[in-house]
């Protein structure tokens, strides 16, 4: 695996190796696995399947300070170049790329890439507006650098995936999105980087939110449909268990608008909540196995 920090050393590496062609099976296929790092399970799930269907694997590590919207929490991000190098490779990378602030964001960047509509709920409005044009700006700009012809994203962000098809289709990006998965430690807890900064009391707590989409999953399972019931059991369990949601949410898992009255299809229940100083996130789809 190549360690590359600049955008042109990138280019010219990924110019040799489709050069080069690649196997019969995956052709001399690029995919973009883009991440914060401080790589656990969840990444490396989506290094694996892009291994699996692409002839080179490029995972960015980049904690994008534009999609932060808690200067606290940058400060805090967990950081570790080295075991996510070992990390990446072991799952299958080919290509680890990790520019630094100036690289990205040279002085006098002045471009934003902002999706309008399916950013305006839950998490765009829970973390502002700068959350989404971050995080659709980076991507943006990742994809332009890498030139992927598909690029892996988890469905425990399931906000950001809608955003980020959106983005790719009214851009008409070439760029097939890939969704993998939430994965989750063997109670229930979805892996997340910033678990490591929950105490062995929040990490406990913590199991609410999973509880939490469980109770609601058991109520549409029974056949119910009202929207406020199904909120309401999520809602109960993590109030039983002393966690204050930001949010609890059914919503369309394409627009991302609320759903109202009776559910109908496949609906999306999202939550967010903080747990001693970590904002935790996750979702379930309510739908037939
Ligand atoms: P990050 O939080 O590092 O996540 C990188 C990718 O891993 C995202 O697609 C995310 O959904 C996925 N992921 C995280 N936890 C997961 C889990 N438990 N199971 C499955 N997938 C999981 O998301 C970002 O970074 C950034 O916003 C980014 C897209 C890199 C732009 O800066």
């Amino acid at each position: 695996m190549r360690t590359l920090t600049t955008v042109a050393d990138l280019r010219r590496h990924l110019a040799e190796r489709r050069a080069r062609g690649g196997s019969a099976l995956t052709g001399s296929a690029v995919a973009l696995v883009p991440t914060m790092g401080a790589l656990h399970e969840g990444h490396l799930s989506l290094i694996r399947a892009a291994a699996a269907e692409a002839d080179t694997v490029v995972v960015s590590v980049f904690v994008n300070p534009l999609q932060f919207d808690d200067q606290l929490d940058l400060a805090r991000y967990p950081r570790d170049l080295d075991h996510d190098a070992e990390l990446a490779a072991a799952a299958g990378a080919a290509v680890l790329f990790t520019p630094d602030v100036r690289e990205m964001y040279p002085p006098g960047f002045a471009t934003t890439i902002s999706v309008a509509g399916v950013t305006d709920t839950l998490e765009g409005e829970h973390r502002g507006r700068a959350h989404f044009d971050g995080v659709t700006t980076v991507v943006a700009k990742l994809f332009a650098m890498v030139g992927p012809e598909m690029a892996y994203f988890g469905q425990k962000d399931a906000q950001q995936v809608a955003v980020i098809r959106r983005l790719v289709a009214d851009l008409n990006l070439p760029i097939l999105i890939k969704v993998l998965p939430t994965i989750r430690e063997p109670d229930g807890l979805a892996m997340s980087s910033r678990n490591v900064r929950l105490s062995i009391v929040e990490r406990n707590r913590a199991l609410a939110l999973p509880a939490a989409l469980a109770a609601a999953r058991e109520c549409w399972l029974a056949g119910r449909r009202d929207v406020g019931e199904i909120i309401g059991a999520a809602k109960k369990v993590l109030a039983d268990r002393g966690v204050q949601p930001e949010y609890v949410a059914l919503v369309d898992p394409h627009t991302f608008a609320p759903v109202w009255g009776d559910t109908a299809g496949v609906v999306l229940l999202a939550l967010a909540a903080p747990v001693g100083q970590v904002r935790l996130i996750d979702n379930v789809l309510l739908q037939r196995e």
